[in-house]
Formats: structure tokens, sequence, C-alpha cells
């Protein structure tokens, strides 16, 4: 299991000074570059962070039409980046249209399908989706497995379930983690790592509990010697 931190601080200094401060952990851990870090800092940020030495996830959630959606992600794998994701949701048609798509770069990165968010209650998701969480995230799953994807976002709750219904080696990356009983904020679908780990959870993701602690090499550490 990986553990993957979501860079969400409000401005990039604070951002840049976390991922010195764990530099020496740096080939253990993934950076989350997200919304916020990606369209305040763009690409450049990326190349910072690659050039200390981490591997990138680049979470921007992509949903569009196929081609609109394939044309993204040949932008992103040329900016190197180590993973990204789309929403499940796009359909399977997209997701195909995205892996041909990706299909001409000798080295791709990896691409993950965001089944249902973990800010979703059941009641919440069944209102968008019509289905309960779980039997639509099998699903989802199913659909980005089929269309050649590497694996899926969702929470620790579903991760044992979709690799039931695909393979044991399609990754699953849970956000939602609360490593010491944290407040979960707007999460609704939390677990903590040894839960993650019971899940056969690949990567877990882990935001405001460390870019928001008054020490936050100290959660770090205890996270990675509990990995
Ligand atoms: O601060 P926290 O640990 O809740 O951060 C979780 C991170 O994971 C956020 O950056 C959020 O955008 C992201 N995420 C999520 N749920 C998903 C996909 C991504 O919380 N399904």
């Amino acid at each position: 299991m990986k553990l993957c931190i979501a860079l969400d601080n409000p401005n990039k200094e604070d951002n840049l000074k976390l991922a010195k401060e764990i530099k020496e952990y740096s080939k253990d851990i993934w950076l989350k570059i997200g919304f916020r870090s990606f369209i305040r800092d763009s690409k450049e940020f990326i190349f910072e962070l690659r050039n200390i030495g981490y591997n990138i996830f680049l979470d921007l959630k992509l949903y569009d039409i196929p081609n609109t959606m394939a044309d993204a992600a040949e932008e992103i794998a040329k900016l190197d980046v180590n993973m990204f994701n789309v929403h499940a949701s796009s359909g399977k048609r997209a997701m195909i249209e995205v892996m041909k798509r990706l299909s001409k770069f000798e080295k791709r990165p990896l691409v993950l399908a965001v089944t249902a968010l973990t800010s979703f209650s059941n009641e919440e998701f069944k209102k968008i989706y019509g289905e309960d969480i779980e039997k639509k995230a099998i699903e989802f799953a199913k659909d980005a497995y089929e269309a050649g994807l590497d694996g899926v976002v969702c929470s620790v709750w579903e991760s044992l379930k979709i690799k039931e219904n695909t393979s044991k080696d399609f990754l699953t990356l849970t956000p939602g983690i609360r490593p010491f009983g944290e407040s979960a904020g707007d999460q609704k679908r939390v677990a903590n790592i040894q839960e993650a780990k019971k899940n056969l959870v690949d990567f877990i993701v882990v935001g405001r509990p460390i870019y928001k602690a008054k020490k936050p090499k100290e959660i770090v550490e205890k996270i990675l010697k509990e990995i």
C-alpha cells in the first residue's frame, strides 16, 4: 500500500514547503495535485515536485464527451505525470477512447476511474445515480476494467468487492482516510489505515490530516510506519 498526499493547501509555498520537508520519503510517497493547485500553479508546479523526486497523481477527474476526454488525456500524458483520473460515469465509450489515445505513448500514466466520490452518502448518491453506492461502484469498476483502465478511485468500503469483481491487480485508490481518528470534514465514507489494509487498498489518499497538522512530517512518519 502506498501513501498519496493531497496537496490542497491554499498557496503554493505551503505545498512546496511540505513537499521539501518530507523529501527523504519521496520514493515512498505520491503527491496528488488536484483542482486547487493545478488551476493556481499550473504545470510548472508538477515539474517542480517531480524534480524533487515524487510520483505525481494529477487528480482532474475528467468528464466530457469521448473525443474531448481523449484530447485532454493526451495533453496530460505529455506532462509526464504518473497517474491521472476520469469519471467512470463519463461512460465506457469515453474510457475506451482515452485508452486508445494513450496507446501511442511508449510510457503512459496509470489511469483510474472515479466510481463514487467519498463525500457522498448513499442517499445523496442514489438521488443522482439511481442505485446504491456499492452496486453502482462495482458496475462502474467493471466498465473501467473492461475499458482497459488500471484501477478506480473508491472508498475503502468498496475496494475488496471491486477487486473480487474485476481482478486483484486492478488498483484501488481510496480518499477519505482518517489515520488517527481526525475529523471527517465533508467526507462521508471514511476509514483508517488498518481498514484500508484489510480491504487490499493499493493507494490511500490523505489530505487535511497531513497538511493541516501542526507537525505534518510527524504524521507522515506515523502513517508510513503503520503502512
Ligand atoms: O482532505 P482529505 O483527506 O479529505 O482529501 C481528500 C482528497 O481526495 C481531496 O483532494 C479530494 O479532492 C480527493 N478525492 C476525494 N474523493 C474522491 C476523489 C478524490 O476526496 N472520490
